[in-house]
């Protein structure tokens, strides 16, 4: 079975592909490393013995992804990814977001139509559901106004995907990301902030190892109980896992709908103070962090309701939160390791 994996260089799809080479997939990776690096290749190919095949272009370049589905019109199915993801940027540079997310989605379903691929898994988020009238979210809560044009990139893109699906032979699995951190447990993958990270996750280890001077917590007056917002953290490679179930799911025409969705998340809200303190926790180093106001456009608090995709997926995340701080932290002493014999190199 031939996965293409969109966007497989990246954070969540390098763990992705590494998860369905380990299951015997054989996996193309289409990346144009606008946010990730070659190396990760040979990453992948350390883990798992085997290097993906990999074609570097811009999924928003019609011809060229047309092209490439015709060379490859053996895939059974795709693993979107690829798409940008930062909530501020996208605030700055709307149609830049709109471009890249809508129109690579697209050209990859009119590829599909084109060389009757049947199967897509699509990179959706919580952010979907902006603040939640009730807690856990289920896949039922409401759509909500999105506040940023990366939040409505993927709003469009479910209904893109849906009405494409109505009236083509495609099923789609549109899977609901909470809030994923951490990295692999060899520490040879994982995430890669260009620039100051947005996220809290890389933030953390960030400040952590030196590069950043203390983690700014974005208020806590909020009305949780440490007055911190609330998340629900997910190990990218329990994420990783429920995307190579779902494959499995639709080349075995397990699906009860052409369409569905599934949250992806553990269940549990954890604050921002808790997540510092399983990082303190689990490695052992202290954090330096000071209490600022509030972020603008932060939910108060956000957490699913697992249900439906443990009973239908017959998967659940697995991993804790301190597996979670702590591998991350390994993965930033690795990334801390190669800038070192980088400077060293360059004397
Ligand atoms: P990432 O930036 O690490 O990976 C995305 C990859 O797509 C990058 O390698 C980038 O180079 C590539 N890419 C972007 N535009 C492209 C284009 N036009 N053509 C070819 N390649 C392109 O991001 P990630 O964290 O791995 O996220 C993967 C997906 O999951 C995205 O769709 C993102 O919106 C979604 N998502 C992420 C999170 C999160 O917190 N990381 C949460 C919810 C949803
Ligand atoms: C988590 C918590 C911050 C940084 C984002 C996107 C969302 C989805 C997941 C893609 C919040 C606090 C953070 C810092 C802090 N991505 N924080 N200091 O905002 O829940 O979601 O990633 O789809 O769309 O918006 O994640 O990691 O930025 O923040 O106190 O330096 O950590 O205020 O409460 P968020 P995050």
């Amino acid at each position: 079975m031939k996965i293409l994996v969109t966007g497989g260089t990246g954070y969540i799809g390098s763990h992705t592909a590494v998860e369905l080479q380990e299951k015997g997939y054989e996996v193309i990776i289409v990346d144009n490393l606008s946010n990730s690096s070659i190396e990760v290749l040979d990453n992948i190919a350390l883990i798992t013995g085997k290097r993906p095949l990999f074609e570097q272009f811009d999924l928003t370049d019609r011809e060229h992804t047309a092209i490439f589905f015709q060379k490859h019109s053996d895939i059974d199915a795709i693993i979107h990814f690829a798409a940008f993801k930062a909530v501020g940027e996208s605030v700055e540079k709307p149609l830049m977001y709109y471009r890249n997310n809508l129109v690579s989605l697209m050209n990859i379903l009119q590829g599909m139509i084109d060389n009757r691929i049947r199967n897509i898994v699509f990179s959706s988020s919580c952010t979907v559901y902006g603040q939640p009238d009730k807690l856990p979210v289920s896949e039922n809560s409401p759509i909500k106004k999105a506040w940023s044009p990366y939040g409505n990139t993927k709003q469009m893109s479910e209904e893109i995907i849906q009405f494409t699906a109505d009236v083509n032979d495609i099923q789609a699995i549109l899977l609901r990301y909470f809030n994923p951190i951490g990295a692999h447990e060899s520490a040879l993958i994982g995430e890669l902030p260009i620039g100051v990270p947005n996220c809290l996750m890389p933030y953390i280890t960030q400040t952590a190892i030196g590069i950043r001077e203390y983690l700014r917590v974005w208020g806590d007056d909020y009305p949780t109980p440490d007055g911190t917002a609330i998340r629900d953290y997910i190990h990218v490679v329990d994420l990783a896992k429920a995307h190579v179930i779902a494959i499995e799911r639709m080349i075995e025409q397990k699906g009860k709908e052409k369409v569905e969705v599934f949250n992806l998340g553990t269940g549990n809200g954890f604050s921002v103070m808790e997540v510092i303190q399983s990082f303190e926790r689990s490695t052992g180093v202290k954090l330096n962090y000071q209490i600022m106001g509030r972020r603008s456009g932060d939910v108060v608090e956000v957490w699913s309701d697992t249900e439906f995709a443990n009973r239908e997926l017959g998967w659940k995340a697995e991993k804790t939160l301190d597996e979670m701080t702590l591998s991350a932290w390994k993965w930033e002493e690795t990334l801390n390791q190669k800038v070192k014999s980088e400077k060293r190199k360059a004397k």
